[in-house]
Parts: C-alpha cells; sequence; structure tokens
C-alpha cells in the first residue's frame, strides 16, 4: 500500500511517500481501508521527536476514517464494508500512529460506525479535536452561564470548543484567530471574534465585557498568548493551558503569582493523555457528538490535502495557514 514514512525525526520534508507492505489486523483488531486520515498538531512533535509519548510506528496519524476490510477473529460488533471512524491508540493508550496511510489498523474499543451520509472526512472533526474540546471544557465544572475565551477557535479543537461551550451552555463564547477569514469562520460557529495578533487584545476583552473580563480561556498557544490570557480574566477565573503552539508560557509576573497564591485566578494544565486508558470513555464521547454533528448542531470544518502532500499539509498547519480539522485524502 502507499503510506508516508517518516524515516526520521526533521522538518516537514522527512514524511515520504513510500510503497510498504499491507498491515494486516491483529486477533482483536480491525483494519481500515482509509478515505481519510487526520492531521494533529500533536503529529508536529512526534515528527520532531518531541512529543512526550514515543511513536511506535515509523508512518504517524492518530486518527483514520473508511470502510473497514478486515477484522480480527476476536473481534465482535464490527464487519467488512462498515463505514468507520477511529482513534489509533492501542488499547493500553500507546500511540500507535499508522493513519497516513492506504490501511490503518484500530482498536474495535476506539473505532465507531458512521451513521448513514456522514463524511468520513468530516468525521474526523469528532474523533479527537471534539473529544478533546469535550474534556477540556469539563474542566470547569460549572460552565452553564459563564463567559469563555478559546484562542486559535479557527483550528481543530478550537473550532469544536467554540461550539460545545455553547451546547454546555456557556453564556457569552469569545475567540481569537489571527486573519480576517479565520476570524469570520469563529464568528460563523457562534463566537465573537478577537485578533489576538494585536497585542491589546485582553484589554478589548475587557471592554466587550464591561470591564469584568472572562471566567475561563482555553489556551494551546501559549507562549504568545498565556499573559494575554492571565489579563484577560474575571475574578476567580482559571486560564487552562492545553498546548503550546508558539512556545513556552512567559515567566509569570509577581502580581500574577501573587493572585494565584490568594485565589483571585487559577493556572491549570490540561491533558487529555489522562483519559487514553479509558477507550470506554472516549468511544462513549465520540457517540454523543457524532449525535450532535447528526443533529446539525455541531459542525466539521475541513482543510484537505492529498496524502501523497502529507509534508504540505505539515507546512501549512506550521505557517497557521489551516482552517477546522486537517485531513490527508489518499
Ligand atoms: N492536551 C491534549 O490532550 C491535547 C489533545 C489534542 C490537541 N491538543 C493541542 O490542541 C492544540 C490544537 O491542536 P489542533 O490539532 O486542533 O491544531 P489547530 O488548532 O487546528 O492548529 C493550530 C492553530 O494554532 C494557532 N497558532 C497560534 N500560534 C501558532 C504558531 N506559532 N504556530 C502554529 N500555529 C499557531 C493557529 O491559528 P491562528 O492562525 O488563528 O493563530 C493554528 O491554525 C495544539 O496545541 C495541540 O497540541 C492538546
Amino acid at each position: 500500500m502507499r503510506a508516508i514514512v517518516t524515516e526520521k525525526f526533521g522538518g516537514p520534508d522527512v514524511l515520504v511517500e513510500r510503497e510498504v507492505p499491507d498491515p494486516s489486523p491483529g486477533p482483536d483488531e480491525i483494519a481500515i481501508a482509509v478515505e481519510a486520515a487526520g492531521v494533529n498538531f500533536g503529529e508536529i512533535m512526534m515528527r520532531k521527536g518531541h512529543h512526550p509519548l514515543a511513536l511506535q510506528n515509523t508512518i504517524l496519524g492518530n486518527d483514520a476514517a473508511g470502510v473497514v476490510s478486515a477484522v480480527g477473529p476476536e473481534v465482535e460488533g464490527f464487519s467488512i464494508g462498515d463505514r468507520v471512524a477511529a482513534s489509533l491508540l492501542g488499547r493500553d493508550g500507546s500511540i500507535r500512529g499508522g493513519g497516513y496511510a492506504a490501511t490503518a489498523i484500530a482498536d474495535p474499543s476506539r473505532t465507531v460506525r458512521l451513521p448513514d451520509g456522514v463524511d468520513a472526512a468530516e468525521a474526523l472533526g469528532l474523533i479527537i479535536p471534539g473529544v478533546t474540546a469535550w474534556f477540556l471544557l469539563h474542566q470547569i465544572p460549572e460552565i452553564q452561564g459563564r463567559t469563555v475565551l478559546i484562542h486559535a477557535a479557527a483550528g481543530g479543537t478550537g473550532s469544536q470548543a467554540v461550539q460545545l461551550a455553547h451546547i454546555l451552555g456557556a453564556a457569552r463564547v469569545f475567540g481569537t484567530a489571527s486573519n480576517k477569514d479565520k476570524r469570520a469562520l469563529v464568528r460563523e460557529l457562534g463566537a465573537e471574534s478577537i485578533d489576538y495578533g494585536q497585542n491589546d487584545w485582553p484589554t478589548r476583552v475587557r471592554e466587550l465585557t464591561g470591564g469584568r473580563g472572562v471566567d475561563a480561556v482555553f489556551d494551546s498557544v501559549a507562549g504568545e498568548t498565556a499573559a494575554g490570557s492571565v489579563a484577560a480574566l474575571a475574578m476567580g477565573g482559571k486560564v487552562v493551558l492545553y498546548g503550546s503552539n508558539s512556545g513556552s508560557p512567559p515567566v509569570f509576573t509577581p502580581e500574577t503569582w501573587r493572585a494565584i497564591g490568594i485565589g483571585l485566578l487559577s493556572i491549570q494544565g490540561f491533558t487529555n493523555l489522562y483519559n487514553l486508558k479509558r477507550p470506554e470513555l472516549i468511544r462513549e464521547v465520540m457517540l454523543k457528538l457524532m449525535d450532535f454533528y447528526v443533529a446539525g448542531r455541531l459542525r466539521v470544518e475541513l482543510s484537505r490535502f492529498a496524502l501523497a502532500d502529507a509534508a504540505g499539509a505539515h507546512r501549512a498547519l506550521q505557517a497557521r495557514q489551516t482552517r477546522g480539522k486537517i485531513v490527508l485524502v489518499p
């Protein structure tokens, strides 16, 4: 089969197309003839060799959707010909990869059947970004009625977080994005858009909230945004850091530490890695999000690339040129 193989760590050019043997499913696994493979920001770190979990495969890719092409003898509930979407993690939460290929191997406990008419590529907007956004938003236990701000809101995870924040009852949702086109998408998704390329964006958030600020900021950009995220908080507010797209957060000021110390604000890290060993929980959320999608309550924006141009997809993601979920199409 055709696959994108990462033979060494490095820049996007290490992603090269090769002919490799077809993978076969183990007794409790299924094979998927891939119609769309997801690209996630974490795969940039894996490609560079910087991810906290080691990749066990020379083929990157943590999510894929398509048609079941083979079924191991112990598998129940899936048959050849089923249309499915899957997170490609191992049952134990290990990062197995394998998505950037014509055929991928998946664990049935991390696989959902696609309802009739659901596009394989669009389903991938729910599998990793949607599930991550769901658990991320639950770091604020009482989000109902709150005012929240989501950074990189036109991205894969951000675009799901904006919509899910509304579904979970947030009163007001702000979303930041770097250009006009992305900010228009953020507004279409139901958020008030903020240009975080402007240094005074936290002041703008305060103006728009009558001086109060927001109850929570969900920040995956970190280096360029974390100080502003703190400055945009209302009293008692929380910044949830869950990525570092623009580098590590700055050292916080003594005033910020004092505010944390006396409980005026808090800063929390979040990773969905803790949920990775609980496939039944993740699958339950995948199914819930699929229901929202079928009911028209969630939409998925896509940036599509040919599988052979995986390097181009990584370049575009790093250059902030993508919107929504990025998919590779074999
Ligand atoms: N903690 C977890 O468990 C977990 C799980 C999944 C994903 N994540 C994190 O969630 C974040 C989003 O992932 P994603 O796959 O959905 O990607 P994404 O949001 O679709 O793409 C990244 C976006 O970040 C913004 N950005 C800001 N500064 C950037 C920079 N210096 N370089 C590149 N992009 C920059 C860009 O939007 P603008 O052009 O609008 O600035 C870009 O489009 C990542 O940080 C990822 O690591 C965390």
